[in-house]
């Protein structure tokens, strides 16, 4: 328990640890615009004309970052679970890089699915954050997302790191691959990211997460929604919420909330809507649905959207590029599922029947 420091919780210190984590993720990374990892320098990644990324739980959703950015390289990117990659995944070569995305570097499923692809003629990189990890050992390249040890069994800053390693991955591939094609506001993005860490402390420091999960404590349902970077941090901000609080709580495409889930929402599911730019009208448009079913409505984004003005709560982050807005945006769902689980009284570090590594298939 010593190791908890100041925090009551394991939990409650690694997200609090997230700047230094993100810090030492991005440090020596970058040098005059382009993304280097140590021996895996320019040109390291010439030969790979399409990705597939395997990963479960919260690692799953730090890769659908990543193949979403990848995607909007022009890079063809599938992003699989792990347990489903046998059946679900497309046809690979040896032109195909199948990342492996892990924490812990040693989840059976994810070991799998690389065995699998390996198996079937794809090169391998596992991006971990535990040196010498079965992961490590068994790909044929990897990146560290060096977020430091993680007690909790729920993940916090592996998977802010792990977003932060997947989006420098896809500047180096855009740059290695032939037909890929760099982001214009690549500079912009860059430095965003330098601010980053210090976007984070503002968010801790400024937080009403506490609050809010003490108002809405007593809902039945709590459910997160968002599009693009904004829908894979919705299902991680659900994800985070059962985890620990043991919740019912879904996350969705914000699209996809009138195609059956409307028909839970009531004036005791409150709805969080994550939001990574001022032009994301779904995510509006379909809060607002769910609003005029009762529903109160936790707008989680920066100031400048059109969602802020309607919603009943503003769980705010600064300004910064989109491609980040999401991360911050899921500091604040953390800090939510945090002191909902604390009102509640759950063993936070250790939730029930939870692993922090599932060894087993
Ligand atoms: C378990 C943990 C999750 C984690 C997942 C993948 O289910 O409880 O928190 O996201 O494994 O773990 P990995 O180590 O592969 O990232």
């Amino acid at each position: 328990d010593a190791g908890k420091g100041e925090y009551d919780h394991y939990m409650e210190k690694e997200i609090h640890s997230q700047p230094t984590a993100l810090s030492n993720t991005i440090e020596g990374r970058i040098e005059d615009g382009t993304v280097a990892f140590d021996d895996l320098e320019a040109g390291a990644f010439a030969d790979v004309d399409s990705v597939q990324f395997v990963a479960c739980g919260t690692s799953y959703h730090a890769a659908m970052y990543g193949g979403q950015l990848l995607r909007t390289a022009g890079i063809p990117a599938e992003v699989l679970r792990a347990s489903e990659y046998d059946t679900a995944a497309g046809p690979v070569d040896e032109n195909t890089l199948v990342v492996a995305v892990t924490q812990s570097g040693e989840t059976a499923d994810t070991l799998d699915a690389v065995r699998t692809a390996a198996g079937r003629g794809a090169r391998t990189l596992a991006v971990t954050n535990v040196v010498g990890s079965t992961a490590a050992r068994e790909a044929d390249d990897a990146i560290y997302i060096r977020a430091g040890p993680e007690v909790g069994v729920a993940a916090t800053k592996t998977y802010s790191s792990q977003a932060v390693t997947l989006a420098l991955l896809t500047q180096r591939l855009a740059d290695d691959v032939p037909d890929a094609t760099p982001a214009d506001d690549r500079e912009a993005m860059l430095n965003a990211l330098a601010d980053l860490p210090r976007h984070v402390e503002t968010v801790l420091e400024t937080s009403r997460a506490r609050a809010l999960a003490r108002e809405f404590m007593d809902s039945e349902s709590y459910f997160f929604i968002g599009n693009g970077f904004g829908h894979s941090v919705a299902l991680e901000g659900a994800l985070k919420f059962k985890e620990i609080t043991y919740e019912h709580a879904e996350g969705f495409a914000s699209g996809q909330l009138k195609h059956g889930p409307l028909a839970l929402v009531t004036s005791a599911s409150p709805i969080f809507a994550v939001y990574t730019g001022g032009d994301d009208e779904k995510t509006k448009t379909n809060a607002i649905e769910a609003q005029s079913r009762g529903a109160p409505i936790v707008a989680v984004g920066p100031d400048d959207h059109p969602l802020v003005d309607v919603a009943d709560a503003h769980l705010w982050v600064p300004e910064t590029h989109p491609v980040w807005a999401g991360l911050l945006a899921n500091v604040q769902l953390q800090l939510l599922s945090y002191y909902a689980a604390k009102l509640l009284d759950r063993p936070i570090d250790k939730p029930r029947n939870l692993a922090k590594s599932v060894t087993v298939e």
